[in-house]
């Protein structure tokens, strides 16, 4: 039986991803196209309390355990949300997935990155998508857009952010059927129109 659609979207903080992934999802919407939009962290219950840990805990936390916290999160998403919505057949948009993982605590966080990609697959039962699109944007250029209070990812500085797009391009390079990459620094009417070229193969 056929299932749904699984799309992720990518990026450093502060690459307009949440623009995008919003008007992707007005786009399907306008379009009769059943979908729903997720998210990870953050995207169960168990997830959201797990979200406010990782996003806000303000006593150290050792990479391992930030790592282990992100797969929990997955595992909880994967398994009640995002398995049952592709059984559906619904499109399932999801803000961040597997990749951010391999990103954040692989590249930028020097974690051993098949190990990582390893427990990814343990958490999600090799569950990947069927499109990611990674939103690439100079890091400073990402940084100067943050607003606001920032959580403690957005904290670390330039040469973290620096290595995760790295990370990100090098993903992209290695999974060149499933990982798109979209010049983020570009107006929102000309990303979007990207976006939706790239959509357009899966869902017609
Ligand atoms: P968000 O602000 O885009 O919702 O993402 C939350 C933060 O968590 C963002 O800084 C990226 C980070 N993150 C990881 O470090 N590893 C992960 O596996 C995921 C999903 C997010």
């Amino acid at each position: 039986m056929k299932k749904g659609i699984f799309i992720t979207f990518e990026g450093a903080d502060g690459c307009g991803k949440t623009t995008q992934i919003e008007l992707i999802k007005k786009y399907l919407d306008e379009n009769n196209i059943e979908n729903v939009l997720t998210r990870e962290p953050g995207g169960s219950d168990l997830g959201l309390e797990l979200r406010k840990i990782l996003l806000h805990y303000d006593k150290p936390v050792s990479n391992i355990a930030e790592l282990f916290l992100y797969l929990a999160d997955r595992a909880q998403h994967t398994e009640y949300t995002i398995k049952p919505l592709l059984d559906e057949k619904k499109v399932v948009l999801c803000d961040r997935y597997i990749d951010s993982t391999v990103a954040y605590q692989g590249y930028a966080r020097k974690g051993d990155i098949n190990k990582i990609i390893k427990l990814n697959d343990l958490v999600t039962n090799s569950l990947k998508p069927d499109l990611t699109i990674v939103f690439d944007i100079d890091s400073n250029v990402a940084q100067s857009r943050l607003k606001g209070e920032k959580d403690r990812l957005e904290k670390e500085g330039l040469e973290f952010h620096k290595a995760l797009r790295q990370g990100y391009l090098e993903l992209a390079k290695n999974n060149p059927e499933r990982i798109k990459v979209i010049n983020a620094d570009d107006a929102i009417e000309n990303i979007h129109k990207k976006c939706i070229e790239l959509i357009k193969g899966f869902i017609n």
